[in-house]
């Protein structure tokens, strides 16, 4: 089938160890009154946050600093910085942080410029206002690697009054500047690890399969799940292993790059409701979907399935297209399973009663990005399997 696709990419991107050191430059290019985002206090013990206002400082910018952002930022928390910045007069945003911090900081952008409340502009069915205005100038910088937020032209804000988690969505949200520095994420735990490069996996997987999937992405695709079957285990089991952290720094920016320009798929789809039911962290109800999800895909994606099997370094000479798309399955739970994570969420006790709630959540752009077309049933099938409740 012939398909049109399009490429967005940020401004620029800066990749590679000992980056930082260019962001007082670049911001001076953009601004000269900086709002700073940041997590819950992990940039300030690390130092990182300290080197990061040296070099605006040394640059002559002015910043002002907000914090705190929790993980799945709510309307709140951007309509509250976004008050900070315009009250501080900021022409200028940096995100230092996670997935969180980074799409906190660039929906405060795009909000200081445009009308309203940031829930205006929530893809949420029927509703959803267009920006009217270019956001002001956003600098990424990710201290995880799993959102590829960094690369990407939508944030998800979780919406508590409607009890939604959805995007804001637009081409102007894309970061003017992606600094990625791998060494911001040499302290991040094992746990955390595992998690974000489970998510940064599926999505990249997901795009790869997804009905909009074209050549540039998948290109990018299949090197970054190369990567992370390298590295992520590498880098749970030793998180000063650098050459590791760099490769999931660099899966997690690819990853951005796919689901930005050719969408998710079904564990996406599901991950979100579960997210603001059950505060499950987005990338472990990914990780744990992905396996199920490549499973159902099967029929329909078996030459690509056996293709990411290739990219995860395995022999499929001898096999058919099914057995080697089998393998990439295989392969997928093995490198989860080795980095910590689970086969279901057993754990966290999702009720039967909630499904048709989860399924309503999951309705949307990622499920109508799955390669194979899903009824309610088939969602209820996925949801039992990764729930445990078999
Ligand atoms: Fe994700």
């Amino acid at each position: 089938m012939n398909k049109v696709g399009e490429f967005y990419t940020p401004g620029k991107i800066i990749f590679g160890p000992g980056g930082l050191a260019q962001v007082g430059i670049e911001a001076k290019r953009l601004g000269s009154k900086a709002l700073v985002v940041l997590g819950r206090g992990s940039m300030r013990t690390s130092g990182a946050l300290d080197r990061l206002t040296h070099l605006l400082i040394e640059n002559n910018l002015e910043y002002v600093i907000y914090e705190d952002i929790p993980s799945d930022p709510s309307v709140e928390t951007v309509d509250t910085g976004t008050g900070l910045a315009k009250k501080e007069k900021c022409n200028l945003v940096i995100a230092l942080g996670g997935g969180s911090v980074l799409d906190t900081g660039k929906a405060i952008s795009a909000m200081v410029t445009n009308e309203g409340s940031v829930a205006d502009y929530q893809e949420i069915e029927g509703k959803g206002r267009k920006f009217q205005y270019k956001p002001i100038s956003f600098i990424a910088i990710p201290t995880t690697s799993g959102t590829g937020s960094e690369a990407t032209r939508n944030a998800v804000i979780t919406n508590t009054k409607l009890g939604l988690k959805k995007s804001i969505r637009d081409p102007w949200l894309i970061p003017k500047v992606a600094l990625v520095d791998p060494e911001l994420t040499l302290s991040l735990p094992p746990y955390v690890t595992a998690v974000c490069g489970g998510d940064a996996l599926t999505q990249c997987i997901e795009s790869y399969l997804g009905k909009k999937s074209q050549e540039i992405t998948d290109t990018l695709a299949l090197h970054a799940i190369g990567l992370i079957g390298k590295s992520l285990v590498k880098a749970v089991k030793d998180g000063k292993n650098l050459e590791a952290r760099k490769n999931m720094a660099m899966a997690a920016l690819l990853s951005g790059l796919c689901l930005s320009n050719s969408g998710l798929g079904a564990a996406h789809a599901l991950s979100h409701p579960l997210g603001v039911y059950y505060k499950i962290p987005h990338g472990l109800s990914c990780a744990v979907l992905l396996p199920y999800v490549m499973e159902y895909n099967l029929p329909v994606v078996t030459k690509k399935l056996a293709r990411i099997a290739q990219s995860l370094g395995e022999n499929i000479s001898l096999l058919s297209e099914t057995g080697a798309a089998q393998r990439a399955i295989y392969k997928v739970k093995e490198i989860l399973s080795q980095a910590g994570i689970k086969s279901n969420l057993s754990e966290w006790e999702i009720k039967k009663e909630d499904f048709s709630q989860l399924i309503k959540g999951a309705k949307g752009g990622s499920l109508n990005n799955n390669p194979r077309d899903t009824s309610d049933e088939d969602l209820i099938e996925l949801l039992y399997k990764m729930t445990g409740l078999y």
